[in-house]
């Protein structure tokens, strides 16, 4: 790859992004994890080149917050009125000069609301722009619908000739299916001098990048065209419509790299991942999964259907059924669900269960411990082997501060108990169902923290007289029966 290092990557990305209608700047709308910017860049930083500049106008400060965070190499340059991709272009270079640096060799031109493209295409496109001896190479495509893209027009040779845009063109010229997808490549010194003859008179008033390609060739330089292998590459981002099906494009384009690497995915259409989504083979994703953040799922592993899983790893032959889990880590042979909620920092052991209408939070669950049902384990170290009774809560909270609970291995906790934190229960403790645990146990006891149980005989046909339930009882009130009196 070093052979052909580009110089430079400029992305273009001053632009308003009116059509979204939005508060956030269009190039940091999320795709599968990544802004759209996000995904050019990493493209870009594919090809290494030496400099990697996006220019930035509209809301400039959060796009080039956003930029220092996701990749610190990349330099800034900005426009501070959007007149046109040419200008654009020349704001980039001026920026490179002031800090001493004259692109020579190869400038790649990319827009940053092409989330699609990918470094492999860029890489085909230098490489075709070196092998060719160009002066300029457009990466176009051939399109279904051209209408408001630039038109590539040839010459009867097949020689590129210019770039017209749509509302320049003639009527003929609209006829012409191969556009122009926005990404260039240049050589660095011709396109300095080139975008200095870039004039103002067309349409919109604006300086067109396009226009170098007619000044560099009527200087007699050699002009191309590389077609794209595949037009849904090089679609351009401009309303949530074209969002929303780059999403669907990018979302296949993951799902097709596990399906090959051996991941089961039952129902491509309602399944999700993020870029940083990793599955090893033999996992099996049943519908209405959606991974999102760094996932992590391993080999054996069945998750969903109905789940939502963010920055959880899944270990080998885990199951996770109708289930949300954020921040959590699962560990091997785990059953987790349905509908069981896990909160950042939870960990479960291998071989662990986290049943039905759980919730947990904060979390260190031992190896084979079990929480089966209607429980909330908050703010909890829990050892090996123990199971936390039905309908249980870690009451970790006293209104001010957040508490822990620690509880040993191989205890057995009865039904419905309030674990009171901060308390701590040894290993092999038991406790009676109904108990409200507030003081420690010791290892090998057994806790009993509840109201003794009083029965008063008579009480409903007394209290009740005449309703069904006295009925039922079959009882005389106490004192109207001669065969009770004196008792
Ligand atoms: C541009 C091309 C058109 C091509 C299409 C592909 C020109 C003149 N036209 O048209 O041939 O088919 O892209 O999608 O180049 N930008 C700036 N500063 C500016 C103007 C634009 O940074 O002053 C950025 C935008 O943020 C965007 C990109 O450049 O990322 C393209 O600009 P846009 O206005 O969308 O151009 P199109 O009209 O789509
Ligand atoms: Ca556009």
């Amino acid at each position: 790859m070093s052979a052909n290092r580009p110089a430079a990557v400029v992305v273009l990305a001053a632009g308003e992004g009116t059509r979204m209608k939005s508060r956030t700047a269009k190039v940091l709308h999320d795709i599968c994890g990544r802004s759209l910017v996000g995904h050019v860049v990493t493209a870009a930083r594919q090809v290494e080149p030496e400099h990697l500049v996006v220019v930035v106008g509209h809301a400039r400060e959060q796009v080039a917050a956003h930029l220092s965070e996701l990749d610190p190499g990349v330099r800034t340059a900005v426009q501070y009125e959007q007149n046109g991709t040419g200008h654009a272009v020349r704001t980039a270079l001026e920026e490179l000069r002031d800090r001493g640096v004259e692109p020579d060799g190869t400038v790649l031109v990319v827009c940053g609301d092409t989330p699609l493209l990918t470094g492999d295409t860029l890489q085909a496109l230098a490489e075709a722009h070196t092998r060719e001896g160009n002066a300029v190479t457009v990466l176009s495509a051939e399109v279904p619908d051209a209408t408001g893209y630039g038109r590539v027009v040839r010459d009867s040779g097949g020689a590129v000739t210019a770039i017209v845009e749509h509302r320049d063109a003639s009527a003929e010229q609209r006829e012409i299916r191969e556009i122009n997808s926005g990404v260039f490549a240049f050589d660095g010194k011709l396109l300095v001098d080139a975008l200095g003859k870039v004039r103002r008179d067309n349409s919109q008033g604006e300086e067109y990048l396009t226009d170098v390609l007619g000044i560099v060739r009527t200087a007699g330089h050699r002009v191309g065209a590389a077609v794209a292998a595949d037009h849904h590459e090089v679609v351009g981002i401009n309303n949530r419509v074209q969002l929303a099906e780059a999403r669907r494009l990018l979302n296949l384009r993951l799902l097709e790299r596990a399906m090959l690497a051996g991941v089961t995915v039952v129902d491509p259409a309602s399944t999700w991942l993020d870029v940083d989504v990793t599955v090893e083979p033999d996992v099996t994703v049943l519908p209405g999964t959606q991974l999102v953040g760094a996932c992590h799922l391993s080999t054996g592993a069945v998750v969903g259907p109905q789940t939502r899983l963010t920055d959880t790893t899944v270990g080998a032959d885990a199951r996770v059924v109708s289930s949300v889990a954020e921040g959590a880590d699962i560990g091997d042979g785990v059953s987790v669900g349905p509908f069981a909620f896990l909160r950042p920092g939870t960990r479960v052991g291998s071989g662990g269960k986290i049943g039905t209408f759980v919730e947990t939070k904060n979390a260190e669950i031992g190896e084979g411990t079990k929480v089966p049902h209607l429980s909330y384990v908050g703010d909890a170290e829990i050892g090996d082997h123990t199971n936390i009774g039905a309908a249980s809560v870690f009451v970790n909270y006293d209104g001010v501060h957040k508490h822990r609970t620690t509880i040993g291995s191989h205890c057995r906790t009865g039904a419905d108990n309030m674990f009171v934190a901060p308390v701590t229960l040894g290993d092999g403790v038991y406790t009676a169902a109904g108990s409200v645990i507030t003081k420690d146990v010791p290892s090998g006891s057994l806790a009993v923290a509840r109201g003794q149980q009083r029965n008063i005989a008579g009480w409903v046909a007394r209290k009740r007289p005449g309703s069904a339930a006295a009925k039922a009882a079959g009882e005389q009130p106490e004192g109207e029966s001669g065969s009770h009196q004196g008792d």
